[in-house]
């Protein structure tokens, strides 16, 4: 009989295997150094939602990583469908990622001398924050103590996991009662937070920072859903203080799409009550992943 791989599934030297069963080897840089690139692709009604983008994307931080996992373009968006097919999952978290590994040579600190290596997995869709927390309304700390790690040290475009950063300024959220947590870098500008992107609406213009944050594929499908209802979008840097002057702060996320937030710090927007740009921009985003254009659908079995 077929595992059951409704709980997840993974990709693993080309095999597809339930969840539970998918591990790593405690030596892999992976573990002992966060030595990966990776990126998620949502999975929604039964497609990838613009697969291709976050494939570029992936790629991309392969190759600033100087990550060689051994696999065409071609062969990691077949190891996604097949996994995700096999999983019978029609709304997923689907991940891949390529593992710096174990150096080949033992004891080498080398990192030309690891061998590097691609596995997937996927799980039921994830939302950053659930969506009857976006609507009853949704705080963000900025948090005090965790400042983002600087781009120079760690290049927020390849998407990676140092997230010592994020934990440490969750920590500091939750034990404040907020939802989620977003960072400031060095300069005092917004940065981003773990998962997601941040926007502010001031009158007709959207604010999202330039620099120092990985270019999501929400935050793009955002600034488009924004510039077709008319507003200005401007991407450059985003001091704190930004926040006094905004009407609706909201994020974006793989894990959620738009994401309207009432309360940032002792901030409270809309009265506690989600704003207009985000909620109509929140609407959009879930027409949009319903247009064939945006889709690769997935061939389930039977
Ligand atoms: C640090 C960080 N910033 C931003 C995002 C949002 O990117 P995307 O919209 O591509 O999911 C993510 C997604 O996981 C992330 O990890």
């Amino acid at each position: 009989m077929a595992p059951d791989l409704s709980e997840g599934a993974a990709w693993m030297k080309g095999k597809v295997i339930p969840i539970s069963e998918a591990t790593l080897g405690v030596t892999d840089w992976a573990l002992t150094h966060s030595d990966v690139a990776y990126d998620v692709v949502p999975v929604v009604q039964g497609a990838f939602f613009r697969r291709d983008a976050y494939l570029d994307r992936f790629m991309a931080s392969m190759a600033a990583t100087r990550m060689d996992v051994g696999l065409t373009r071609g062969d990691i968006a077949r190891a996604l469908h097949d996994m995700v097919a096999a999983s019978g999952l029609r709304d997923a978290y689907c991940a891949m990622v390529a593992a710096r590994g174990t150096p080949l040579i033992p004891g080498s600190r080398d990192p030309r001398d690891c061998g590097n290596h691609f596995y997937a997995w996927a799980v039921p869709y994830i939302h950053v924050i659930t969506p009857d927390r976006v609507e009853a309304g949704a705080s963000v700390w900025v948090a005090q103590h965790s400042r983002r790690i600087p781009a120079d040290s760690v290049n927020p475009r390849a998407k990676n996991y140092h997230w010592g950063d994020f934990t440490q300024g969750l920590f500091e959220a939750k034990d404040n009662g907020f939802e989620t947590v977003v960072l400031l870098d060095h300069a005092g500008n917004l940065t981003e937070g773990p998962g997601f992107n941040i926007f502010l609406v001031e009158g007709n213009t959207v604010f999202t920072p330039d620099t120092g944050v990985l270019e999501g594929i929400s935050r793009r499908t955002a600034l488009e859903i924004c510039a077709e209802m008319g507003l200005r979008t401007r991407v450059e840097p985003v001091p704190l203080s930004r926040l006094d002057t905004a009407d609706e702060v909201f994020l974006t996320s793989s894990g959620g799409g738009i994401l309207p937030v009432t309360k940032v710090g002792e901030r409270i927007y809309g009265n506690g009550t989600p704003g207009p740009v985000a909620m109509a921009a929140r609407k959009t985003y879930w027409q949009w992943v319903t247009q064939p254009a945006y889709r690769t659908e997935i061939a389930y079995p039977g």
